[in-house]
């Protein structure tokens, strides 16, 4: 029986496309692996994301068998998603910022793109934006501070809503009609987000468009791993690269998860 489809991200952004693919597909298995020891990998330089991802991705597809990989992180998925392809025999679905959508969606042909400084220097994003929003004004916008936010809030710490205003002023008076959250931690703070920016901005993710691919892959499987554990709670577990606090364990066992462990990469 196939394993497990494997989520990927450097933190808690991740669950946020956990959250849409489980929709889509409850029944299965997964297992979420978080890089915590290195976020931000906003802030990474390209070859130690590369390199690292490969390394530690490949190494836990083999332990548990995975049967799909799931890059739920637009920072690695703009990036390192030809390599790790050739590494992998498994088929692997990337994330990257819903600019297709948005320049459609966008009345006013002018829309913005909030993602990590990674994601907003990289050749793909240009490419993106040149081939889907040529017909649209589009503001960049790089940040970090509210991937750390989304970690606190994860953790059940308190945020507040000034932190906020203050990281997206910017947005605000530039009068865009179509925000995309370019980074899959920003749905995590997409209420807080939103009151700030007024209902008239639409805030716009990849988590369907990632759910309908990945069901697409799954569904009608011959090997679909079915009904291995008895509960729908039982199918969720966690692996991460560093220790995580007791805030977050809690919000990972409300979430559903039944094991956390951290990855041991010495074996
Ligand atoms: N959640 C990630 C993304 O979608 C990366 C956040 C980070 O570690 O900088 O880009």
């Amino acid at each position: 029986m196939s394993g497990p489809i494997l989520i990927f991200d450097s933190g808690v952004g991740g669950l946020s496309i956990l959250d849409e693919v489980r929709k889509v597909l409850p029944h299965e298995n997964y297992c979420y692996l978080f890089d915590n020891a290195r976020l931000p990998y906003g802030e990474l330089a390209d070859q130690e994301l590369i390199e690292g991802c490969k390394i530690l991705i490949s190494l836990v597809v083999e332990r548990i068998n995975a049967s799909l990989v799931v890059i739920a992180c637009n920072t690695a998925s703009t990036l390192i998603l030809p390599s790790l392809r050739e590494v992998l025999r498994v088929p692997v679905v990337g994330v990257v910022p819903a600019v297709k959508p948005a320049a459609l969606h966008s009345r006013a042909k002018h829309i913005g793109l909030l993602a990590t400084p990674g994601t907003i220097k990289r050749n793909y994003t240009r490419v993106l934006i040149e081939q889907f929003a040529s017909d649209c004004r589009v503001e960049l916008y790089a940040s970090s501070e509210l991937v750390l936010l989304a970690e606190k809030k994860a953790s059940g710490e308190a945020i507040f809503q000034e932190e906020i205003s203050q990281l997206l002023h910017p947005i605000k008076s530039s009068g865009l009609d179509t925000l995309i959250l370019g980074c899959t931690h920003f749905p995590i703070l997409k209420v807080e987000i939103q009151e700030y920016l007024g209902c008239d901005v639409l805030l716009l993710d990849s988590g369907k468009a990632v759910a309908a691919r990945v069901h697409n892959l799954i569904d009608g499987r011959a090997d679909r791993n079915r009904a291995e554990f008895d509960t729908y709670e039982k199918r969720l577990s966690a692996l991460y690269t560093q220790e995580i606090n007791e805030g977050l364990k809690k919000s990972l066992a409300k979430f559903g998860f039944s094991t956390l462990s951290k990855v041991q990469t010495g074996q």
